[in-house]
């Protein structure tokens, strides 16, 4: 079943476009990859699905409904949850302190939070061992950790990530991709934007290529991934690592 539709979206800034009349969709379960060189319109797409920007055209619907135009937060209500662009943890907030913000959508049901908590930190034990640091100070994979914990403490179905793997050593890389997966074994669905185009493949179920705002490509993952020569016209070959 058809979780997310997007259909026909446009989006510009100013007068330039950043996607252009392009259309793609999640089935409940998935996971789903989009990548594509800097510039294509991945977080302009992203954005566009959860409230941050407003659109120019088109529409996205999620569960049937229509959620263009419908704000940020009520978008989170709805259990879509947000990872974005670079790791934007509360700095001067402890790491307990930046999961406890992230339930903010599930009111103040205590023993719900605590039982979330323990989940996250059960995923992440490093995040236990410095629940008491201030976020700012966690190393870059630490704070990605984080990151996808906090998105995660909404208990959200869908999960859509932007770029977790950016600055992270191979190590944490395989940590988030491991996560990705088991987030999609315990019945989640994923979204997400991928620079490690080849690993993104090999642990997606689909994926959509963009290109200057158009998807120039999709398919199932397997495929593509065995379409070496059709990703690196793309991609170019030094992202199809
Ligand atoms: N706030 C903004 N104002 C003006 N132009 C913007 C804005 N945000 C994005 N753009 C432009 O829109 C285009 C798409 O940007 P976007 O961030 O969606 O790309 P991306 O695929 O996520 O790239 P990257 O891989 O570098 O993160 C780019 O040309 C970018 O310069
Ligand atoms: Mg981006």
């Amino acid at each position: 079943m058809s979780l997310l539709q997007v259909q026909n979206l446009s989006v510009s800034y100013g007068k330039a476009s950043a996607l252009n009349n392009m259309s793609m969709e999640v089935n409940e379960g998935e996971i789903v990859a989009v990548i594509g060189p800097n510039g294509a319109g991945k977080t302009t797409l992203l954005k566009a699905i959860t409230g941050l920007i407003k659109v120019k055209g088109g529409t996205v619907l999620y569960k049937d409904n229509v959620i263009t135009g419908i704000p940020a937060h009520n978008i989170l209500g709805r259990g879509i949850s947000h990872v974005p662009q670079g790791r934007q943890v509360f700095g001067d907030q402890s790491v307990e302190d930046n999961l406890i913000l992230g339930a903010f959508t599930i009111k103040k049901e205590k023993q719900k939070i605590q039982e979330l908590i323990e989940r996250e930190y059960e995923r992440f034990p490093r995040l236990k061992e410095r629940r008491k640091q201030q976020a700012g100070t966690l190393s870059g994979g630490e704070q990605q950790m984080l990151a996808v914990s906090r998105a995660l403490m909404s208990d959200p179905d869908f999960v859509i990530l932007d770029e977790p793997s950016m600055g992270l050593s191979p190590i944490f890389v395989k940590q988030i991709f491991d996560t990705l997966l088991e987030l999609k074994k315990s019945g989640k669905t994923v979204m997400v934007v991928e620079q490690l185009a080849m690993a993104a493949l090999a642990i997606s179920d689909r994926a959509y290529v963009l290109q200057v705002g158009e998807v120039k490509l999709h398919g199932q993952s397997r495929d593509l991934l065995r379409d070496d020569v059709l990703i690196k016209t793309y991609l170019g070959s030094t992202s199809a690592n």
